[in-house]
């Protein structure tokens, strides 16, 4: 018996059922005390491949690896019980074919103990999603600006501004719904697309950089927090600058060790006051 599940979390069905009737509110998670702190605020929790440059200082997201993303998601699951939790599958871990994908998606959820797996992809991926569901992989696709795409794309840039996008990407949507995607996650795109997949989709959408027309949100927390301060992306609003409160905290630290007045008796032991 897995040791989650006498848990009840948040379920892939009760998220399908949320569309329609209350936003989803999703976040990234790295790491068990940043789960704690998320966990009752959040209906998802992202294993985000992101944790390469916000945890790693990598320069984007292709390095990391099946066994970083099952670590931190083994961790994540231990700092949540209410949130369901979703893997983030890497760069090269589903593309090569169905058999490759099913293999790892199936180790990345065995292991890691999420309850879903996102995978990101164009018309190629349909095949692999429907392949993957038809075996009991739950699945959310992630359309629109692909980061693991980062050198085909030429940078992060903002999709679906061809003439033919209103067209295009519900019509690609559409495909990952019926090969039996629960939901689709669409980045970095423009609003009127991302209200035409909204609309025409019974599976909930969420979106980063994607608009308010979107069934769900999620972003990098890292990015809302201040706590990530190489770069915030435009569409990420910065709640609280924790970092600066990490540097004024540690500084104040730095200097009471430097002026001798840290530690102070009532942090000794053995010492006669
Ligand atoms: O890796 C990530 O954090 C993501 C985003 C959607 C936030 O994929």
């Amino acid at each position: 018996m897995s040791t989650y599940s006498q848990q009840k979390r948040i379920s892939i069905p009760d998220l399908r059922a949320m569309k329609g009737k209350a936003k989803i509110v999703m976040l990234t998670a790295h790491s068990k005390p940043m789960a704690q702190l998320l966990d009752a605020h959040c209906d998802v929790l992202l294993v985000g491949d992101s944790l390469g440059m916000v945890v790693y200082g990598m320069e984007n997201s292709l390095a990391v690896t099946l066994d970083m993303m099952i670590s931190h998601t083994k961790a994540v699951m231990r700092g949540s019980s209410h949130a369901a939790v979703i893997l983030d599958m890497p760069f090269a871990t589903y593309q090569e074919s169905n058999e490759q994908a099913y293999r790892n998606c199936a180790r990345a959820t065995a292991e890691s103990g999420a309850q879903a797996l996102k995978l990101e992809g164009g018309e190629e991926l349909v095949g692999t999603v429907e392949f993957l569901a038809k075996r009991g992989i739950q699945v959310m696709a992630h359309i629109g600006l692909m980061p693991q795409r980062v050198h085909e794309m030429g940078g992060f840039r903002a999709q679906g501004k061809e003439e033919d996008a209103l067209s295009k990407w519900p019509k690609l949507a559409q495909q990952f719904e019926d090969a039996g995607a629960f939901s689709v996650l669409i980045e970095g795109t423009v609003e009127p697309v991302a209200r035409a997949i909204t609309e025409s989709l019974k599976v909930p959408t969420i979106g980063i950089g994607a608009s308010p027309a979107c069934d769900g949100q999620v972003l990098v927390t890292e990015d809302i927090l201040g706590l990530f301060p190489d770069f915030t992306p435009k569409f990420a609003k910065r709640y609280r600058d924790i970092g600066a409160m990490v540097t004024e905290a540690v500084g104040e630290y730095a200097a009471e060790v430097r002026g001798g007045g840290f530690p102070s008796l009532e942090h000794c032991f053995g010492v006669k006051k």
